[in-house]
């Protein structure tokens, strides 16, 4: 645990315990009662010795009432667990809301630098050791210190002496536990690193068995087997000796406590002070203490990994995004237009991607875009939903700077179909409008397919827009761009971009492509990248992107004929048969 933690951290768990606050007071209120009930227990025991040769009608109310206090704590204790289980999950579960909601917002900048595979460990594992803890850890680390200081002072009270012998007893275990198990971690690390090397060890001489065999190094192997086993056993051993040497001081120190107060139980009765049974009531209080204690050093543990999950998670919540959603201008209705001045683009300072692209389409142009790979041209469709920030230049669409608009507006009204389409698990309908995120009715969801060409699609399939589709996997890559490019369209965007997939797509695709690009131009300004020159026959300009600059653009139908343009001349040599 670092010593010093930043204040967020306790203002992060504070704020999503806040609602809890009432379950959680009740909680402290029955989890006490749980607590200290028991120590009835050894009390009436005690009374039930004392009363043992007198009255047997009392020694029956007194076992009653044990049997009560008994079983009634340990109700309480399960309704404690069973609540205590269900607050923290409902406050891990809005932890991990609001993380996940955070980390999508972030820029892609910071999701290209943290893997899928982190971003999980964060929301989940994260979380769940925090949930866990709390759900768990604090409710047991309470519990105990409560029955501790609840049994030390009823100690106390039945004598002093007894009670400083304890309370000295469990403070003498207690650091003598913590202590001996930090002497003992780097022994449990020795016994870890033992075993990695033995295991990495056999798996490399697996992965050689033919050179191995072949050069009748199987002696030498099996030595060096020997030898790796041998210091596993070493270091498992030392491990298990710190563990046990741990417990064993503990539990030592615990006797000598126990010894203790049965001398000073016997001599205070000898003196006439105290009675049996209160001998018999000490004896188990003196051994009631060390189960809260052993688990308090227990949970110490949880606590210092739950402590470094806040941390990180208090980290990625503190985490902004690159790209500020501060904009309140709004777009013009029906086709936007597109300006970008003296635009660049850098993924990592100092290498630019797209140099000083100045592009001006008026509002309802479609513009196609071709260029090699590698040469900027989906980099420049990002810049138009803001999935980067220009690094330098301004990117206007509908005449607004884009970073004058918020973020929803922007992405509203403006559709990008990427070139890797995710398709969900989930029916034709749900891929649609996103789960019900864009409300449409099923004329509206009809119309969009027909737009991007994909009725005949919709009537091959077994229920219609109910179907179930099993993601991209189902679908060829044309047609899932098609069924992205609808949903695109579901939004009424005033200016769509389309980034072609790369895979391979058969002619039949390539024509709906086109002719989808055809269809939607009404009333939007359309920007087709295109890896098929094929789909670009119906687009009114084209420009050609080499090495992030723009190095040609212009109508269409002018640079096809034009024998010097650079599209002129790929379409001749596309067009030549190989
Ligand atoms: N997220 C990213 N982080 C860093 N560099 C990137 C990122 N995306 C693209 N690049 C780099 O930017 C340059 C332009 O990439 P971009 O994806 O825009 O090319 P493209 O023209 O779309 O290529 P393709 O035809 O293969 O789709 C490439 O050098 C690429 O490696
Ligand atoms: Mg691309």
């Amino acid at each position: 645990m670092p010593g010093v933690r930043p204040p967020g951290q306790a203002r992060l768990l504070l704020g999503r315990l806040r609602p809890e606050r009432g379950r959680l007071a009740v909680l402290a209120l029955v989890l006490s009662v749980a607590m200290l009930l028991p120590i009835a227990g050894p009390l009436l025991l005690g009374e039930v010795v004392d009363r043992a040769l007198e009255d047997s009608g009392a020694v029956a109310g007194l076992a009653f009432a044990y049997l009560a206090v008994t079983v009634g704590a340990d109700l309480l204790a399960l309704g404690v667990t069973w609540w205590s289980v269900e607050v923290a999950w409902r406050v891990g579960n809005r932890l991990r809301s609001d993380l996940l909601r955070h980390a999508l917002g972030l820029d892609l900048a910071w999701h290209g630098e943290h893997s899928p595979g982190l971003l999980i460990e964060r929301v989940d594992g994260d979380v769940d050791s925090v949930v866990r803890f709390a759900s768990t850890a604090v409710v047991q680390l309470l519990g105990n210190a409560i029955m501790l200081v609840g049994v030390l002072v009823v100690a106390t009270v039945i004598d002093w002496r007894v009670g400083l012998l304890l309370a000295a007893s469990a403070l003498a275990a207690g650091v003598l536990m913590a202590r001996l198990r930090v002497a003992a971690v780097p022994a449990y690390d020795a016994e870890r690193e033992a075993s990695g090397r033995l295991y990495g060890d056999v798996e490399e001489r697996l992965g050689g068995l033919e050179d191995l065999r072949a050069n009748g190094a199987g002696p030498y192997a099996v030595h060096r087997l020997h030898e790796l086993s041998a210091r596993v056993w070493k270091a498992t051993r030392r491990a298990a000796l710190h563990g046990e040497g741990s417990f064993v001081a503990g539990a030592s120190t615990f006797t000598l406590g126990t010894v203790g107060t049965l001398v000073i139980g016997v001599w205070l009765h000898r003196q006439g002070q105290i009675s049996v049974g209160a001998i018999l009531a000490l004896f188990r209080f003196s051994q009631m203490i060390r189960t809260p204690v052993e688990s308090i050093a227990e949970q110490m543990r949880e606590a210092q990994k739950a402590f470094a999950g806040v941390d990180r998670t208090a980290r990625l919540l503190a985490t902004e995004s690159a790209i500020v959603d501060a904009g309140t201008a709004t777009l013009p209705a029906g086709a936007l237009a597109v300006d970008l001045d003296r635009v660049s683009l850098a993924y990592e300072a100092g290498h630019d991607v797209l140099h000083d692209v100045d592009l001006h389409l008026a509002p309802g142009t479609s513009l196609g875009i071709v260029g090699r790979t590698g040469s900027g041209k989906t980099s420049l469709g990002r810049l138009l939903v803001r999935f980067w920030d220009a690094s330098d230049g301004v990117v206007r669409v509908g005449g607004v700077d884009v970073r004058d608009v918020p973020l929803t507006e922007l992405r509203r009204r403006v559709g990008v179909v990427t070139q890797d389409v995710e398709l969900f698990r989930a029916t034709v309908r749900d891929n649609l409008t996103m789960f019900g995120t864009y409300a449409a009715r099923d004329d509206r969801l009809l119309a969009v397919l027909d737009d991007v060409g994909l009725t005949h699609w919709l009537r091959g399939l077994p229920r219609g827009l109910d179907t179930t589709i099993e993601g991209d996997a189902g679908l060829s890559a044309g047609e899932a761009q098609l069924v992205a490019f609808a949903r695109v369209l579901l939004a009424d965007p005033g200016l769509v971009v389309l980034d072609e997939a790369t895979s391979r797509l058969d002619p039949d695709t390539e024509a709906r492509v086109t002719a989808a690009t055809q269809r939607v131009r009404h009333g939007r300004t359309v920007i087709v990248i295109a890896h098929r020159l094929a789909t670009l026959d119906a687009v009114d300009e084209v420009l050609v992107l080499d090495h992030g600059r723009i190095v040609e653009h212009g109508p269409r139908a002018a640079l096809a004929t034009d024998p010097e343009s650079r599209y002129g001349t790929l379409l001749r040599t596309a067009s030549v048969p190989a």
